[in-house]
């Protein structure tokens, strides 16, 4: 899929983080062989959205003075970032992003893209609590020309890439509560469990996010203020 935009991460993402988007595979040649190590029996289309995702990665860390170094997979697969460093990669067919930022500017980035696409039949259920499918039914009764649950979705993946780095836990779909606002493309997250000790100050008043939707593309975006 070829989408015919660009320069859609930097909307959603404060001047604090330095960007970088794909709108089109890589030929996956760019990996270390540590990296070329984590991809290795991956399927093509695999190892071309990793390799794509590390390329974004490199080039966003560029822009903050952070030379090439592989950029492994940490524990339940989130990147390892340079020390001092914080970050974010998303994939999904015909593009790709990664946002990063110093650790005394954000805390956690959460990024994630979605087609624009309604869910498959039966996964809305599972990926929302009844509180949220009310609220999806007033969005979509005011401008059913976006997919909001495709969109919620999508926010819930950020909710967990920003939480995971800063707690080491799961978190599932129902232990967040997301409220999206149409007017201002933003959205908030009040996190239904209690973050962890030590993340209260960080976590105590959940997530909250950017969103976008551009030409077949849903973007959401968490920063955690540092
Ligand atoms: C991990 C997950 C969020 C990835 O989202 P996705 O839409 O499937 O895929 P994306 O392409 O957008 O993101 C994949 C990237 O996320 C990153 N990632 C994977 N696990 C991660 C984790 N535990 N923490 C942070 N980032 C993670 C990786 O960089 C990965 O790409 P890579 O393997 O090439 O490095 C998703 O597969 C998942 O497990 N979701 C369930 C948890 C959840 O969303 N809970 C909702 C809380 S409200």
């Amino acid at each position: 899929m070829r989408l015919e935009i660009q320069d859609v991460i930097e909307e959603i993402m404060p001047a604090t983080a330095a960007c970088a988007e794909s709108f089109g595979a890589s030929p996956g040649t760019g990996l270390f062989p540590e990296e070329e190590a984590l991809v290795a029996r991956a399927t093509h289309k695999r190892r071309q959205e990793f390799a794509t995702g590390r390329e974004c990665a490199r080039e966003a860390l560029a822009a903050i003075g952070i030379g090439k170094m592989p950029i492994m997979r940490g524990f339940r697969g989130a990147p390892q970032w340079p020390a001092g460093i914080v970050g974010s990669i998303t994939h999904c067919a015909g593009y790709c992003a990664s946002a990063v930022a110093r650790a005394g500017d954000l805390a956690a980035i959460g990024l994630d893209a979605e087609p624009a696409a309604p869910l498959p039949g039966g996964v809305l259920e599972m990926v929302t609590t009844p509180a949220e499918r009310a609220r999806l039914r007033d969005l979509a009764a005011a401008q059913p020309e976006i997919p909001w649950d495709c969109l919620l979705f999508c926010a819930k993946e950020a909710v967990y890439k920003a939480w995971f780095p800063l707690t080491g836990r799961w978190l599932g779909f129902a232990d967040a509560d997301i409220a999206i606002s149409a007017a201002d493309g933003t959205f908030t997250a009040r996190l239904l469990v209690d973050p962890p000790a030590g993340t209260a100050r960080l976590l105590a008043g959940g997530f909250s996010g950017r969103w976008l939707s551009r030409a077949n593309l849903i973007l959401a975006a968490i920063a955690v203020p540092a």
